[in-house]
């Protein structure tokens, strides 16, 4: 793999910030992007701009070509079994509330809903909604001493059969894994429905969803290096179509009339008003450009390199590592002796380095943590090892100014 020529397709990494190289390591808060989607957003609004599904004139059935095709795209991307399974959302955050909000009318006073204690808010507080509206419970299910989902705790909740379980794929705090196969097989053979958030495994591994065997999957464009404003739910048909609309309005609608309205087919009955059309044309740029990559060489990369980092960050006194095990994905979590997250924030980013500093949108594992904060130091494909030397420089330079 020719990593370099890789990095030197995005534009943004290619930056000083005053006396240093930009070291961006908050590529799980969003992804740089590479020309090849910078382009293909460009050429949308140069060449062919124009509202989809509406008009009969060229420049429109252009656009929903490629809009359209994007959809295709996905299908092949997700191993989707149809393309109506396929939604275009604004990101994560929105798809689990379709689903959260669509759901409410099949929940009830009693009804159980387990979540992954590890969760992002985005996968918490819609279910909360659901649960406030409803009467239903809302569970998390609990970590064991390695800060893993504890697998003997899920099976004591499934045994108190919950109608639905939420999980992520992978942590954005803490870059820790589930074994998402096993879990929904553990959980639909209780009976219940499965929604993955993989918002931080679709950037950094091929994703299947008829292996995966959950009923929805939500990620964002953003972070799997296409633009911010869209996102993707995929889920099973019948599943979807029972799904109450969260938006209502143009476009997704069969017939109106003052005294009533029919709703349209999926996927439209579920994409309400003038979608995100370049960003979805965007996200198809990304798509390409992470398919014609040679994934499983870029895989053993990122791993080699969280590892590195993980090591060398381990090695500097003061530092505590949370949940830091060889098989995490993308990202690392830190403190520094008992110094504020935000200040050793402020102090990388005064050497050039970007990384996150706060409760990573993830305040209860926070309070299983014992902290208010930490730092995320994160990766991407095209992160190198000359990134991960700047951080941990930077970071034996903020310990000798702090100690
Ligand atoms: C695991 C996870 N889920 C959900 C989200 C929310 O994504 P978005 O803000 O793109 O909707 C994020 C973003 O940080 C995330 O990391």
């Amino acid at each position: 793999m020719d990593h370099e020529s890789l990095r030197a397709q995005f534009p943004a990494l290619q930056q000083q910030l005053g006396d240093y190289p930009l070291c961006y390591l908050d590529t799980a808060a969003t992804s740089q992007k590479p020309l090849q989607v910078l382009e293909a957003m460009e050429s949308f609004y140069r060449t062919h701009n124009a509202n989809v599904h509406r008009a009969a004139h060229a420049l429109s059935s252009k656009a929903t070509s490629a809009y359209e095709d994007v959809r295709d795209a996905l299908v092949n991307f997700l191993g989707a079994a149809r393309r109506e399974e396929i939604i275009f959302t604004h990101g994560t955050t929105e798809a689990i509330n379709l689903v959260a909000h669509g759901l409410r009318g099949q929940f009830n006073a009693g009804d159980l809903i387990l979540v992954d204690s590890a969760a992002h808010h985005a996968n918490l507080v819609p279910w909360q909604q659901l649960a406030k509206a409803t009467g239903t419970r809302v569970l998390p299910i609990g970590l064991d001493a390695e800060l893993r989902l504890d697998r003997t705790a899920f099976r004591a909740l499934l045994a108190q059969k919950p109608k639905l379980v939420a999980l992520s794929q992978v942590s954005n705090a803490l870059g820790t894994v589930n074994d998402i196969q096993a879990l929904c097989a553990e959980a639909r053979a209780h009976g219940a429905m499965t929604l993955v958030d993989g918002a931080q495994a679709v950037a950094h591994m091929p994703v299947n969803m008829a292996e995966l065997g959950c009923d929805f999957y939500a990620f964002s464009g953003h972070k799997m290096y296409g633009p911010t404003g869209v996102g993707v739910l995929w889920g099973r048909y019948d599943l979807l179509a029972g799904l109450e609309p969260l938006l209502t309005g143009g476009e997704m609608i069969k017939t109106v009339s003052f005294e009533q309205t029919e709703f349209g087919e999926l996927p439209n009955r579920l994409e309400a008003g003038t979608p995100p059309i370049a960003e979805v044309i965007g996200l198809g740029a990304a798509i390409e450009f992470l398919q014609t990559q040679d994934r499983e060489a870029l895989m053993q990369h990122e791993a080699g390199l969280l590892n590195y980092l993980q090591r060398e960050l381990a090695a500097i006194p003061g530092i505590h590592l949370y949940a830091a095990h060889p098989d995490n994905i993308g990202a690392v979590a830190f403190n520094f002796g008992d110094e504020h997250h935000q200040d050793i924030g402020i102090l990388l980013d005064q050497q050039g380095v970007a990384v996150r500093c706060g409760h990573h949108c993830a305040m209860p594992l926070m309070g299983l943590l014992g902290v208010r904060g930490c730092c995320r130091a994160s990766l991407g494909i095209y992160s190198n090892k000359a990134d991960v030397d700047q951080f941990i420089q930077a970071m034996k330079a903020c310990a000798d100014m702090l100690q």
